[in-house]
């Protein structure tokens, strides 16, 4: 039942018409015009009756365009809800043409932390006070220091103490950061300005290690890398057979995609390799064996795009580091890498598309950051990216992630130390025009990583 059944029905009266019963057909102009002008807004037998047009309308139908009326009124509003749904989307996930220039992110930060690497003392920046302010002693709790180390990425707090003012270097210029008996867990509310420190002490922290490579010093159009240059790259084998990548977090966490682990019951066959860059010189039953599957619990697999793509993997040994084998830091809180950030990608996945076999050599590429908001757009994901995932690469594609590529890292440098921003989840094909590689977003999961491991 539609509207234009009712407009056909008022557009061609004559056609469908038939003969009011018992009333003869007359010639136009004759006596039967005066009769019909008279009924005209007759009601008899339940009909209304409409000589003119030569036709009743029964109660049933006025019933049925009732109920039709009603329909449309339904159906009307719920297109002007979805309408406004679109237009909200539109505005927050903007679905943006591809010529559209995407937004910059504008800076968010409330607090921020820096540990100076001459002597680690601990620097904290508050929105209210430009500069960066050294940390009284006075108040100072591991806690906090965990905290702190968590906020900065790094998944533990190794060392902290308090330094004598006397002891070091500081300029009569320098200002400090008291804090404050705490109110609640926010790191940015905790801090009060002050000139001095009352019993003449700062803090002294060390986080543990994370991000660096021993070197001072290529996936689908990429290059094969050297030893050490990615050390947290795992690779893991489903019994003898090579299967996805992961990332070192820690001696005994590793971090994947959840849609390489998700079948729990193949748990015990899982070995993973750390510290090798080729693919052949593992011995398989010298891999580290995995004790704990940890899946995100939003994740679903889902055959085209994986969404909350990330598991943590637990090994039985925790691995000893070394210039190979070293953990990955994570993003900072609140941090965002802007878009065209040139970030790296390694993998033994697939260097040719559609061939199921890999590369023997470990594989790097540079992938520069795509803004979400142009990945989304209509020319490429059209919506699918949602807040917990990335794309990396190019526009016109060539360079990518591919199968086989999965669960592996996207690596960004900040100041010095490489984080952890991606995971590599999916894309359409691999290297196609419009088509990036898309990543597990890391920053969206840190509590739940912090939560999962610290909880350890
Ligand atoms: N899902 C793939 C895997 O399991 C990774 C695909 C990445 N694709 C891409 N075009 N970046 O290995």
């Amino acid at each position: 039942m539609n509207l234009g059944d009712q407009h056909d029905l008022e557009e061609h009266p004559g056609e469908e018409a038939s003969p009011v019963p018992g009333v003869p057909v007359e010639e136009p102009g004759g006596p039967m015009e005066r009769v019909e002008f008279q009924e005209e807004f007759n009601f008899h037998d339940g009909c209304w009756t409409f000589p003119r047009r030569g036709r009743r309308v029964c109660i049933l139908f006025m019933t049925i365009g009732l109920m039709a009326g009603i329909g449309v009124g339904i159906w009307l509003l719920v297109l002007l809800f979805r309408t406004n749904a679109l237009l909200k989307i539109l505005q927050q996930e903007s679905i943006v043409s591809c010529t559209e220039k995407p937004l910059t992110p504008t800076e968010s930060k409330s607090v921020s932390f820096r540990i100076n690497t001459r002597d680690f003392l601990l620097e904290v920046q508050v929105k209210a006070w430009p500069g960066w302010l050294l940390v009284c002693h006075e108040g100072w709790s591991p806690a906090l220091g965990t905290q702190i180390c968590e906020h900065l990425g790094h998944l533990r707090l190794s060392y902290h103490k308090g330094v004598n003012l006397t002891d070091i270097k500081v300029s009569n210029s320098q200002e400090f950061a008291q804090l404050l008996p705490r109110l609640g867990s926010h790191l940015e509310e905790i801090w009060q300005h002050r000139n001095s420190c009352a019993l003449g002490q700062v803090v002294s922290l060390k986080c543990s290690e994370c991000g660096v490579q021993h070197l001072n010093s290529r996936v689908l159009g990429g290059t094969s890398a050297v030893p050490g240059r990615w050390p947290w790259q795992v690779s893991m084998f489903k019994g003898p057979q090579y299967s996805c990548g992961g990332s070192l977090l820690a001696p005994s966490w590793v971090v994947t995609a959840a849609h390489c682990v998700y079948r729990l019951s193949h748990m015990s066959r899982w070995r993973l390799f750390v510290g090798i860059v080729n693919r052949s010189d593992i011995v398989l039953h010298m891999g580290a064996v995995v004790e704990k599957i940890v899946l995100h619990p939003s994740f679903r697999n889902h055959r085209q795009r994986h969404d909350y793509d990330i598991a943590l993997l637990k090994l039985q040994t925790p691995l000893n580091f070394s210039n190979t084998v070293r953990a990955v830091c994570l993003p900072e809180m609140q941090q965002d890498f802007p878009q065209g950030s040139k970030c790296w990608v390694s993998g033994w996945g697939s260097t040719v598309p559609h061939r199921g076999y890999g590369s023997d050599t470990l594989q790097n590429a540079l992938v520069p950051l795509i803004s979400s908001q142009l990945c989304n757009s209509s020319c490429m994901y059209k919506g699918m990216i949602t807040p917990q995932m990335l794309c990396a690469g190019y526009l016109d594609g060539r360079t990518d992630a591919c199968q086989g590529d999965s669960g592996g890292p996207l690596v960004c440098l900040d100041r010095g130390i490489w984080r952890l921003v991606g995971v590599v989840s999916w894309g359409w094909d691999c290297g196609k025009r419009h088509r990036p590689g898309v990543y597990t977003k890391v920053a969206a999961f840190l509590d739940w990583i912090h939560h999962q491991i610290g909880g350890e």
